[in-house]
């Protein structure tokens, strides 16, 4: 049988275990152009909480009952197209399911000579993709600018700070325990590290960097970012990436915060998609791996064993419980 994970109910604030339902069906059988796959690794982001709530968004919101979207990656078990051959490892935006038939089409090959099969849905996946060009083709960064990233120890974070440092900027992460900070500093070679829960960031950012922020990524929002804000250096940039401190707000607030700060020093801010620089992914992925091999880039991800404990896992990830990428190991 194949199991999937659905949407029971909308949450309201923090999701709970009452929201998911686990649903069983027969592993279906691919059609003609089709592929039937097997889910290896399953990816969880913290986008996903958006699908769960209703109102305007990028992406239709998910209607109670319907599979929890989600990326895999997945083995091809049987091939109904010539696209693809038993054994295949292909990532495809399935859902939090362990089997699916789909079109061959939207199975997308991830290469295991780029990196282990897990980075097709992290570093050499959507997270890494945000990261290179959030920073490169977003804020642009010239070196010697200082570059100040949130959520710095996650999937996106950590990539941006190192490719950061590839560019020659002075890196300052934004995390959320002295272990994270550490991390970021003593193995990724940030520069600087804030712990947002017991530090002032602020005063913390002017001190490590007296001249300001020249570019801001910005994962969460909320008071880290109105602190980055009061640190803003002239003509500096900023890239909404995510907004993770609202996502779980039943109405998120509303209104400018901090406007003020932006008018002082010319900042020019920029949200942006992934999916916006899909066509250039495969650029990406080539040097992010690259980068790996050559030791300029770490990764760390966070496995959860089995499919059951999803949702746990989904809680805690809104929490900042996770430790680098969060992936679950669905089956060998
Ligand atoms: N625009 C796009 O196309 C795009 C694509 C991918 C991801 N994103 C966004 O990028 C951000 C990071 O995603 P990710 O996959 O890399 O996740 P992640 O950083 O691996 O995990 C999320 C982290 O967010 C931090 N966090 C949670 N609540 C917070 C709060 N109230 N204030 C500050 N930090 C909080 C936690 O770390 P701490 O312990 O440090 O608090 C948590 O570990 C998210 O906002 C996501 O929606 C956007």
């Amino acid at each position: 049988m194949n199991r999937a994970w659905t949407m029971a109910s909308r949450p309201s604030g923090e999701p709970t275990a009452e929201n998911f339902a686990i649903v069983e069906s027969p592993i279906p059988e691919p059609k003609h152009g089709e592929v039937l796959i097997r889910t290896l690794y399953m990816s969880l982001d913290p986008y996903m909480r958006g699908r769960m709530r209703s109102g305007p968004s990028y992406a239709t919101p998910l209607q109670e009952g319907e599979v929890m979207t989600g990326e895999v990656v997945a083995v091809v078990e049987k091939s109904e197209s010539p696209s693809h051959k038993v054994g295949d490892t292909v990532r495809a935006g399935i859902g939090w399911q362990e089997w699916a038939a789909i079109p061959a089409h939207i199975a997308k090959p991830v290469d295991p000579d780029l990196g282990p099969v897990s980075t097709g849905v992290g570093i050499l996946g959507m997270p890494g993709m945000t990261a290179y060009f959030g920073l490169l083709e977003v804020l642009k960064p010239r070196a010697g600018d200082t570059l100040a990233v949130s959520a710095a120890s996650g999937a996106v974070g950590a990539v941006v700070g190192q490719i950061g440092k590839i560019n020659g900027c002075f890196v300052i992460g934004v995390a959320g325990s002295d272990e994270k900070c550490k991390y970021i500093v003593d193995e990724l070679g940030f520069d600087g590290a804030i712990n947002y829960k017991t530090q002032d960031v602020s005063a913390e950012l002017a001190r490590l960097s007296p001249t300001g922020v020249d570019c801001y990524f910005d994962n969460v929002g909320g008071p880290v970012s109105d602190a980055v804000f009061e640190n803003l250096a002239l003509k500096s940039r900023v890239a909404i990436c995510g907004q993770i401190s609202q996502y779980n707000a039943a109405t998120p607030p509303q209104g400018p915060r901090n406007m003020g700060a932006l008018i002082r020093t010319r900042t020019t801010v920029e949200g942006f998609l992934v999916y916006d620089f899909e066509l250039q992914h495969e650029i990406a992925r080539v040097r992010i791996s690259n980068w790996i091999k050559d030791g300029s880039i770490k990764y760390k991800e966070d496995v959860v064993d089995g499919f059951e404990n999803a949702p746990e896992a989904f809680i805690g990830l809104l929490a900042g419980k996770n430790f680098g990428k969060l992936l679950v190991k669905v089956s060998e």
